[in-house]
């Protein structure tokens, strides 16, 4: 069976919280079918409230999020074709990695058989079969962050929102992640979106970044650079790096030489 990959489409999203805060203004934006998207900019620029918004943990004031099939109709969103990732791993400290990871299944009320069946795919795909029965305290931070990802692919999602998931982490602990989430998103094929506040991770990931200040959009800007192109070290990297910095900056109004 092909699979039916969603369009993620903001259309006009605003959020005013209580006491007037214009969480966001009018945000519109697609993230066509099977991409990766990067949504960055400064702290408070409302991109945890535009995730949760998609994730339907948050409503919009006005304006929608829509999954747009491939016939181009609108379907619903619910909890078994999304998944989300949070900044912090969120992991329940009492339960080792498997039976983290097979949570989200324990929910939607699968057997526990297969839910651990299908737990330790994930696991083992990730590399964590070593550390499946430890516990959360017994794992570094890179590592948490690691089954909170193989947890967002258990249940086969068609979308990914994932939010900050390598904030937590040193330099190189975030390279390795990444390259996590990079596979994440190649084996689960998920139409995603991720949030990070670096510019070299959404240049290495994302096949389009969204820069947004105060609640709006500054730029959409595609990226062209080719998967094979993407050392941090070339110089069409750097350059590109470069260019989306120029944009954060000049959005957050702050001078560049
Ligand atoms: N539940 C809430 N009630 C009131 N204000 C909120 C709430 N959540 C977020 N905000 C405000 O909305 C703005 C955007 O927040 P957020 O989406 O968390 O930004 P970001 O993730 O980009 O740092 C901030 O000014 C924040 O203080
Ligand atoms: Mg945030």
């Amino acid at each position: 069976m092909i699979r039916k990959l969603p369009t993620l489409d903001f259309q006009s999203v605003s959020r005013i919280f209580s006491g007037g805060v214009y969480a966001l203004k009018e945000v519109s934006f697609s993230i066509p079918a099977g991409g990766l998207t990067a949504v960055i900019g400064p702290s408070g620029c409302g991109k945890t409230t535009l995730l949760r918004i998609a994730a339907g943990l948050e409503r919009a004031t006005t304006g929608s999020v829509k999954l747009i099939g491939p016939d181009g109709a609108a379907y619903a969103r619910a909890s078994e074709n999304l998944s989300v990732c949070f900044q912090d791993a969120r992991l329940l400290p009492w339960r080792n990695v498997t039976d983290n990871v097979a949570l989200p299944l324990e929910l939607a009320g699968v057997s526990r058989n297969e839910r651990i069946a299908r737990a330790n795919q994930v696991i083992a795909a990730a590399g964590l079969s070593s550390a499946q029965a430890r516990l959360p305290a017994q794992l570094s931070g890179g590592m948490r962050m690691r089954v909170a990802l193989a947890r967002t692919l258990v249940t086969s999602p068609d979308v990914l929102l994932l939010d900050e998931p390598c904030s937590a982490v040193d330099e190189f602990t975030r390279m390795q992640l990444d390259e996590e989430i990079f596979r994440v998103w190649q084996v689960s094929g998920a139409t995603t979106m991720l949030i990070t506040h670096s510019v070299s991770e959404a240049v290495w990931l994302a096949d389009q970044i969204i820069v947004m200040n105060m609640g709006s959009i500054h730029e959409i800007r595609k990226v062209a650079l080719p998967r094979n192109a993407r050392d941090r070290t070339s110089a069409a990297f750097l350059l590109e790096v470069e260019t989306v910095m120029r944009s954060l900056a000049c959005a957050a109004g702050v001078v560049v030489a």
